[in-house]
């Protein structure tokens, strides 16, 4: 078992050549205590999207490790990011969700702080502190590096961090088949409605796993599949097996960021039925024309499943979502699920495919209770005095990988599997426990930056 100042997360608790991982990395309270200060205080995290905040004023509550944030738009309609804690005794400045404000009022004592961070109200400011309190000091803590990616907002703690595109790598192709349009225009995602929110009884990195892509657990969703909850009507999206030419795990090695990604045939082939609504179907034909005019065989491409470490997923195909996992003490993660549509889709497409999404993900969709229901289940089974004796084994398809795979003329770097030929891997795994462990044993991010290439080989 790791504790502070012996760890081993590199060679002992994450064993990549022997595939194998101990149990204590999920039960653990100190190891979960450690990713706090190691991964969550200096990793880029998803904070939300800027549609949530169009106007000046607007702002949505969110999450960054176990902190509450606030992302808001100050009154010059700069985008910022402060953490939701006053800065006279700690008290939420803020308790909604979402909404529009002119400034935060602290229920506690009355400090007031505008939407740009500053301390600009304090009760009693010349009797009781003699007018001597330095309010430019005693402004909200604002994140180090904040990133507006196509819309998405991301943002670190970390002054040392790389920019946010250095921290994707070659991620940024699989990010933008989220934010771009289906119709192959730049950036045109906004969020549908507001953001679920749930709890699930497991530690945080079981969603985030198997969101890396986990092609193997398709038993697990045997009767979603067979009940037919894609939009037409059949499996549980709009796209089957048959459907594509070639499936593929790609990693981004030294990032700790994956995805499952398609390759459509050359030739089109006939829409789906989108369940008898032909003005769905008739959109997304025209919108799939459309993307293959602007961005020819690129537009081949189409990521579904995918983990931007630590704690983002994204499905960009249907239903096109993005989740965070945040951590809520070693056994409880608090689900958080982004909608997304084209803003510009007609309103049918819109209310269409709201039905679709919340059927699918979500803590009422179908698709995820199955997943939850493993989650809660490995995690609760993980903890005993026994249990936990017992690593689990993450040595399917080990030493398989590509490097720059290439099909038809589409050339696709990183690690890569072909799944079309052996079904399953798990390849993303290992490639987001070997950044987890390089994150934990790092003492800064200079090292953090530089665990490459060879020395990576030679760590493994
Ligand atoms: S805790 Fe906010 S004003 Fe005292
Ligand atoms: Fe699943």
């Amino acid at each position: 078992m790791a504790m502070k100042g012996s760890r081993g997360y590199r060679s002992g608790l994450v064993d990549l050549q022997a595939g194998e991982i101990s149990r204590e990395i999920f039960v653990n309270e100190d190891i979960y205590a450690e990713e706090q200060e190691r991964i969550f205080a200096r990793a880029w995290l998803h904070v939300g999207h800027e549609s949530q905040i169009p106007k000046p004023g607007d702002y949505f509550v969110s999450s960054m490790g176990e902190e509450s944030v606030i992302l808001c738009r100050d009154r010059a309609s700069r985008i910022h990011v402060f953490l939701n804690s006053c800065r006279h005794r700690g008290m939420k400045v803020c308790r909604y969700d979402e909404g529009t404000a002119a400034v935060f009022t602290c229920p506690y004592h009355g400090w007031s702080f505008g939407t740009d961070g500053r301390l600009v109200g304090v009760p009693y400011f010349r009797e009781a502190y003699h007018s001597r309190l330095d309010k430019e000091k005693w402004g909200l803590i604002e994140v180090a590096q904040l990133a507006n990616y196509k819309g998405s907002i991301w943002a670190t703690w970390d002054p040392a961090a790389p920019s946010f595109t250095e921290y994707l790598g070659g991620f940024t192709r699989y990010l933008d088949l989220q934010l771009d349009g289906w119709d192959g225009r730049e950036a045109q995602a906004e969020v549908l409605c507001g953001v679920q929110k749930w709890l699930v009884p497991c530690n945080w990195k079981f969603p985030a796993e198997n969101f890396s892509g986990d092609t193997y657990h398709n038993i697990s969703h045997r009767s979603v599949d067979l009940a037919g909850i894609g939009p037409s009507g059949a499996g549980r999206r709009d796209m089957g097996e048959r459907d594509v030419s070639r499936k593929l795990h790609v990693c981004i090695p030294d990032r700790g960021h994956q995805t499952i990604l398609y390759v459509l045939p050359a030739e089109r082939l006939p829409p789906p039925a989108y369940m008898n609504a032909p003005i769905v179907a008739e959109y997304f034909r025209h919108c799939e024309e459309e993307k293959r005019r602007r961005r020819g065989e690129e537009a081949r491409l189409v990521g579904a499943p995918g983990e931007i470490f630590p704690n983002t997923a994204l499905l960009s195909r249907q239903p096109r979502t993005m989740a965070g996992w945040h951590p809520r003490g070693p056994h409880q993660t608090e689900c958080w699920r982004w909608y997304f549509v084209d803003r510009d889709a007609p309103g049918e497409v819109k209310q269409f495919l709201r039905d679709y999404y919340i059927r699918y993900s979500g803590p009422a969709g179908m698709t995820e209770q199955d997943d939850m229901e493993n989650w809660n289940y490995a995690h609760a089974a993980s903890r005993g005095t026994i249990a936990r004796r017992h690593p689990y084994n993450y040595d399917q398809g080990s030493g398989t990988a590509v490097t720059d795979y290439e099909y038809q003329g589409l050339s696709v770097p990183g690690e890569v599997i072909d799944l079309t030929e052996v079904q399953s891997s798990e390849q993303p795994m290992r490639n987001f426990y070997r950044r987890w462990a390089e994150f934990m044993e790092a003492g800064d991010w200079s090292q953090l930056a530089t665990w490459r290439g060879s020395e990576r080989k030679a760590a493994e």
